[in-house]
């Protein structure tokens, strides 16, 4: 983990309500992971005064770009950030996605809302493999990275929750209709997102007996493993999901990424 000062390159809107950051930040993009995340002070001044988790959109060379929805006073104040201004970023943080790009003749990724970000740097890590990205949004306003997953070569499904792009209902649905006409020998699944829908691909990877990486968001304090303000049930017998024989994990330290065979749901 470093703790950098990290020049704005450009933060710009990617959409009514979203936004891209770019920051020159060499050693984080050095070792940064698909999945792991970055914790940015958004302001120089003492509020707000916790950090902000982002996950890692992208890496290019020494830059690192951040993808976010204004939604709250901190992201409101990062999204007023300038080109040439310092922001204090830590990172990279985090465990990220395990990486098989050969072992499987088909990765799904599976994404909703603001989990479609770090999913598009996982892309450019399986551009060797083939890939089917389902991207779940509220409305067709909301869709974020079709064109960068379409550049990267794979194959892209939108799904929105009110029909007006794509599949109308959840991007879980959408996934089950997916698997009806998809042998699942050599599939595996990456996926981000809500508690909700990741629990619902929890379910349906488990089911089927298809290996699938989740990685969760947590609302988080400290973001660097001390406070356990983001724990979560983890079986120790992940074979039998055993609900008797778990220990308490941190989002923010061991995960996001987990194993969905690994997860006790509350
Ligand atoms: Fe503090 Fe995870 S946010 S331990």
């Amino acid at each position: 983990m470093f703790k950098a000062s990290a020049e704005v390159i450009y933060n710009k809107r990617i959409k009514k309500g979203y936004f891209e950051i770019a920051l020159s930040a060499q050693a984080i993009a050095k070792t940064a992971l698909p999945g792991q995340f970055v914790n940015i002070k958004v302001s120089e001044g003492i509020e707000p005064l916790l950090r902000r988790p982002l996950s890692l959109h992208r890496v290019e060379g020494n830059k690192i770009f951040l993808l976010y929805e204004v939604l709250g006073k901190g992201t409101e104040t990062l999204s007023r950030r300038k080109a040439g201004e310092d922001l204090s970023v830590l990172g990279p943080l985090g465990s990220g996605f395990s990486l098989h790009s050969t072992h499987y003749a088909l990765h799904i990724l599976v994404a909703g809302g603001m989990g479609t970000a770090p999913l598009v740097f996982l892309a450019e890590k399986l551009a060797k493999g083939k890939t089917l990205v389902l991207i779940g949004a509220k409305t067709r306003e909301d869709i974020l990275c079709e064109e960068e997953f379409r550049k990267l070569g794979g194959e892209v499904k939108i799904a929105t929750d009110d029909g007006s792009r794509g599949f109308k209902g959840h991007v879980s649905e959408l996934l089950k209709q997916e698997l009806l006409t998809i042998d699942y020998g050599l599939l595996t699944i990456y996926a981000c997102g809500p508690k909700l829908l990741l629990k619902e691909i929890s379910r349906i990877s488990l089911e089927r007996n298809i290996p699938a990486q989740l990685s969760l968001e947590s609302h988080m304090a400290c973001g660097i493993g001390a406070c356990m303000g983001c724990v979560i049930k983890v079986t120790r017998a992940p074979e039998h999901q055993s609900t008797r024989d778990f220990e308490y994990k941190r989002v923010c330290k061991e995960g996001p990424v987990f194993e969905a065979n690994q997860i006790l749901w509350e």
